[in-house]
């Protein structure tokens, strides 16, 4: 490997901030940038990104890495993309203009969409064909929801005026200066219109959800070819050679390429996937069935648990409570006492992801006592994690799929305590890469994959490399108890409706 080889460019666009990152092709980060962005939370249980924003900085953050990258006289070979998931788009093609602003996957508007649904019965054919559960998580309620709140939306998707799609496809749109609506089937599997078993938007999926089936993307492989960058927009016309969804890109960039190998990303939420092979395997312990990646048309697939609130419970901590005033000083507040004093905090600010799927959910803290400080507070905050993270190991055991190993990543895999809680409560190694930035290196590596670069899996498993492990020292019954208290605090909170 020398100075002149080509770099690939990653580009992620995540539910709190956008980034691009270019990588080496032995796995080293060489230029970056990253710019957050406001989140609008127009009612309880809503939340919207303004796509603009979205593409703006998008396009800002490749720009100055492309530009770093020329500087040090790098070539760029190609683009990976990869995406928050489940977040959706609906733009005129006439004009490139969205129509109303991206509601994120957070967002429970159409809860009662889906309770509806579920009462008439329907539920059961979505967890067929698509794996995912009937919940307002999904992208398909969200798009018919802007059909129908915005004027005239209906009459223009009708005359084909508007197209839709998860936050890849938007920007693949933008990107390309509008040749290509594309997607890839990790980004589709997730909408709750796609047919994962055949591999195909399903009508009557579209006819339920009451979305027009002309408006969605083609679906292509993970490494394929989505294009090029219009020229003007990056210096240079680049390829776009690999996309997926941010948590499918983690599950590449953590090389979670063995049946039953798991990996969990501690992001804005946090999302464990294990690998299930090419087996479609179905929990019947309410975990999601979805597609880990597609390469050469086959499909690996992935049992998957989400939590809504990880890293994003920290940010309330830190910007709704004011208790620090940078994310990386929890580990230090969280530090400074031996155990929360009895104190649980359920994030359910956007309801409760897996198991539970309580979209009207709303958090608690508890256990609160005269001796209940910002300290406990701060790790009660950090225990949630760990806590939602056993749920769906539990759930994962309950299918019969036992996790020996857990590999992590994101944000909160920084945090020292953190992994330490997390092995002790889950019993189970716990263990970190050097390479932490899995999400947008897994988009690289499938860029590398699309290009050429990188001729298998192998190449990308062979610079997977373990940096800290974590092994349990908790005895059981301190585990036992602390367990307990958490699953009072769950049900406390379900039963709790104002
Ligand atoms: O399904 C939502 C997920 O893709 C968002 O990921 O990293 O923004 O928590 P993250």
């Amino acid at each position: 490997m020398t100075a002149s080889d080509p770099v690939l460019l990653a580009i992620d666009q995540g539910t709190s901030s956008s980034r691009a990152i270019a990588f080496t092709l032995a796995g080293e980060a060489i230029a970056s940038d990253q710019q957050a962005f406001k989140q609008i939370y127009p009612q309880s249980g809503w939340v919207e990104h303004d796509a603009e924003v979205i593409w703006a900085t998008t396009l800002s953050t490749a720009r100055n890495t492309v530009s770093a990258c020329r500087a040090k006289g790098r070539a760029i070979a190609a683009i990976g993309l990869t995406n928050q998931r489940e977040t959706t788009v609906v733009w005129d093609r006439r004009t490139g203009a969205p129509i109303h602003n991206a509601i994120v996957w957070q967002d429970r508007r159409t809860a009662d969409v889906c309770r509806a649904l579920t009462e008439a019965g329907h539920e059961a054919e979505v967890i067929e064909k698509t794996g995912l559960r009937l919940d307002p998580y999904f992208s398909a309620t969200k798009l018919a929801w802007i059909l129908d709140h915005v004027a005239g939306a209906r009459q223009a998707a009708a005359a084909g005026h508007l197209l839709a799609g998860t936050i890849d496809t938007f920007l693949i749109w933008r990107l390309t200066g509008g040749a290509r609506h594309v997607t890839d089937a990790t980004n589709a599997s997730r909408t709750a219109l796609y047919d994962m078993r055949h591999g195909r938007w399903d009508a009557g999926l579209c006819a339920l959800f009451n979305v027009p089936m002309a408006m969605l993307p083609e679906v292509l492989d993970c490494a394929a070819d989505f294009g090029t960058t219009e020229p003007g927009l990056l210096g240079e016309a680049l390829p776009i050679r690999g996309v997926a969804g941010d948590q499918q890109a983690a599950t590449i960039g953590q090389a979670v390429f063995q049946p039953g190998d798991v990996k969990s990303t501690y992001g804005t939420g946090a999302f464990l996937i294990q690998n299930t092979g090419t087996e479609l395997v179905r929990s019947s312990n309410r975990l999601l069935s979805t597609i880990a990646y597609q390469l050469d048309g086959q499909v690996t697939y992935g049992l998957e648990g989400s939590i809504l609130s990880a890293g994003s419970t920290i940010q309330w901590l830190r910007d709704g409570l004011g208790l620090f005033s940078k994310s990386s000083e929890v580990e230090a507040l969280a530090a400074s006492v031996t155990d929360t004093g009895g104190v649980y905090l359920v994030p359910a600010f956007t309801g409760l992801g897996a198991p539970w799927w309580d979209p009207d959910a709303r958090g608690s803290l508890v256990g609160l006592s005269r001796a209940s400080g910002r300290a406990e507070i701060a790790r009660a905050g950090l225990d949630s994690a760990v806590y939602q993270t056993r749920d769906l190991l539990d759930a994962m055991a309950a299918d019969g799929i036992a996790c020996g190993r857990l590999k992590v990543d994101g944000g909160m895999a920084d945090n020292a305590l953190f992994l330490q809680r997390l092995s002790d409560v889950l019993d189970v190694e716990v263990v970190r890469p050097v390479l932490t930035e899995t999400t947008a290196f897994g988009a690289a590596c499938l860029a590398g994959l699309g290009s050429g670069l990188f001729q298998s899996l192998d190449d990308i498993a062979a610079l997977w490399k373990p940096s800290v492990t974590c092994h349990p020292k908790m005895d059981t019954a301190a585990r036992t108890r602390d367990l307990s208290g958490w699953k009072s605090a769950v049900e406390a909170t379900r039963a709790f409706r104002p």
